[in-house]
């Protein structure tokens, strides 16, 4: 008979809030959609970034139970009593030096299945962590962004933070950005009310890069000028993509 998973409370915990009428069932949605990631693959390899006191980190480990899977936790700072077991790695680096973290966890190199970012929340540090990690993720693998819904700390919200309010909002464009830009290589859902969950899901090989972001238009705030707009453009059409015409209505 197997061992209780590590952590088998605390995600019993999060379960327990997940099912509650409470608006911290969304802080719990998150943490579990995540051990269900590791659940689901108990012997794949998981990167998180940015490790703090481990509540993802036992999250995950809890899913990876009984399997040969590994979780390398980063953090810049010493977190190494953040989790434990033989299937977790800490390692103290920057996160966006892919380097020297491969170089402390060589299986990182052969594809890894879902990365959390959760470290230094500024568009330059996730910018270069993308960069740094998209191309070791393995076709159909994961990268989940925390920090991505700015509206619980708008003003007047329960959370209400002028800062955090600014930072997620700034991240999420820059995640919507960096997928617009490459919609041949991603696909991407939300999770909202809490942090916030990014999730984008790697449709290219295993070694693809991204394309830079291209800045999006500025969202248009002029109805009149913009049902003139529509009448003169008419309706779009697919056009990259020969496969897709036979099915789906232009819209
Ligand atoms: C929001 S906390 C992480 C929370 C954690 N994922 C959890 O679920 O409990 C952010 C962490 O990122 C770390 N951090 C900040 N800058 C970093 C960097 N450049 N590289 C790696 N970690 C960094 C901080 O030390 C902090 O522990």
């Amino acid at each position: 008979m197997k061992n209780t998973a590590p952590y088998q409370e605390y995600v019993e915990r999060l379960e327990a809030l997940r099912d509650a009428q409470c608006e911290e069932a969304s802080a719990a949605d998150q943490l579990l959609s995540l051990r269900d990631a590791t659940l689901a693959k108990p012997n794949g390899t998981f990167l998180e970034l940015g490790t703090w006191r481990g509540q993802a980190t036992k999250a995950m480990l809890n899913g990876l139970h009984g399997g040969d899977g590994l979780l390398v936790s980063v953090d810049i700072e010493d977190c190494s009593d953040a989790g434990g077991g033989e299937n977790w790695q800490f390692v103290q680096s920057d996160s966006k030096d892919a380097n020297a973290i491969v170089a402390a966890a060589p299986r990182l190199n052969e594809g890894i299945d879902l990365v959390y970012v959760d470290g230094m929340h500024t568009v330059a540090q996730v910018y270069a962590e993308i960069m740094a990690w998209f191309p070791k993720v393995r076709q159909g693998g994961q990268i989940v962004f925390d920090d991505v819904d700015p509206v619980p700390y708008m003003y007047g919200h329960r959370k209400d933070s002028a800062r955090k309010e600014m930072v997620n909002r700034a991240l999420r464009q820059l995640i919507s950005e960096m997928f617009y830009s490459n919609l041949d290589s991603l696909r991407m859902e939300l999770k909202m009310g809490s942090t916030g969950l990014a999730i984008w899901t790697k449709t290219s090989e295993f070694g693809s890069h991204l394309r830079p972001y291209t800045p999006m238009s500025p969202p248009r705030l002029d109805g009149q000028l913009s049902d003139l707009h529509d009448q003169l453009r008419g309706h779009s059409a697919y056009k990259n993509c020969d496969a897709i015409q036979s099915v789906m209505i232009p819209i």
